[in-house]
């Protein structure tokens, strides 16, 4: 069975140039990170390459997209990233599986259904992951799972509920969620950032008429990280996080 490759320390590298040194060589095996965003920010971008790059190494993995179809999420990453076009190869070997919309289960929203709609999701995901035997599983994203809920106890139930069969299959995980605001200042903390083990953050900001970016590790259970904020770049090869050395 193909396993992501750990990294010293029992850590999975994410394979982004200048991530892994913020996050001290990776994430601990076995963690749950959230990637947090606005629109635009690369959170889909960035947690594709991450499953890429281990593919690559021979580390099989899963990308659940839960709100778009399996071949746009490719199509996307190819456009944007043509030097990484060979990610048909991974698909076509199954070390890449990406499932979108059409797999997972048409999710309904309202108070009545809620635990219904949810017990299905997780169980899809649970079964997604199980046959393709994958170490590495991205779930894009978590926000529309917080859509079927209006009753936030039960979704804060229902996301340790996720949190535990994630942990229960042994899967290093990398959750995206949507952020209302894109910038520092007005970054809140809701329920999901107390819960998963790691927090990733990806920032906009505007510098003389252009727009920036820059993300910064919150928190990264287990582990120490690096406390750098940090710009970063979307290139046609994929992302570039500078990292400054720290004193
Ligand atoms: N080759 C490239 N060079 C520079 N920037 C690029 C390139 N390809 C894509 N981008 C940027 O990446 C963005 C899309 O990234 P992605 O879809 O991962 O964002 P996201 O955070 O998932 O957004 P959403 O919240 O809408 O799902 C584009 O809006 C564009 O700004
Ligand atoms: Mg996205």
């Amino acid at each position: 069975m193909a396993v992501a490759s750990p990294v010293g320390n029992d850590r999975i590298a994410t394979g982004i140039d200048g991530l892994d040194t913020l996050l001290y060589g990776g994430v601990p095996a076995g963690n749950q990170v959230i990637i947090a965003g606005g629109p635009g920010a690369g959170k889909t971008l960035l947690s594709l390459e991450i499953l890429y790059n281990n593919a690559k190494k021979g580390g099989s993995g899963t990308f659940i997209a839960l709100e778009e179809q399996e071949s746009v999420v490719i199509q996307n990453f190819k456009r944007a990233f043509p030097s990484l076009s060979d990610i048909d190869d991974l698909v076509a070997n199954n070390s890449l599986v990406v499932a979108g919309e059409e797999v997972t289960p048409k999710m309904e929203v309202g108070s009545d259904s809620e635990s219904y709609s949810f017990g299905n999701v997780i169980s899809s995901i649970e079964s997604i992951i199980r046959s393709n035997n994958s170490k590495c599983v991205v779930i894009d994203s978590l926000s529309l799972i917080k859509l079927m809920f209006d009753n936030q106890a039960l979704y804060r139930k229902y996301m340790l509920m996720l949190s535990f069969n994630l942990r229960k299959l042994g899967v290093n995980s990398f959750l995206t969620m949507e952020l209302p605001h894109s910038d520092r200042g007005a970054l809140a903390f809701s329920p999901e950032f107390f819960i998963f083990d790691g927090t990733i953050v990806m920032y906009q900001g505007i510098e003389e008429n252009k727009r920036t970016f820059s993300l910064e590790v919150i928190k990264m259970r287990g582990s120490n990280h690096s406390l750098s904020f940090s710009p970063y770049e979307i290139t046609n090869k994929g992302f570039k996080v500078f990292s400054i050395s720290e004193m």
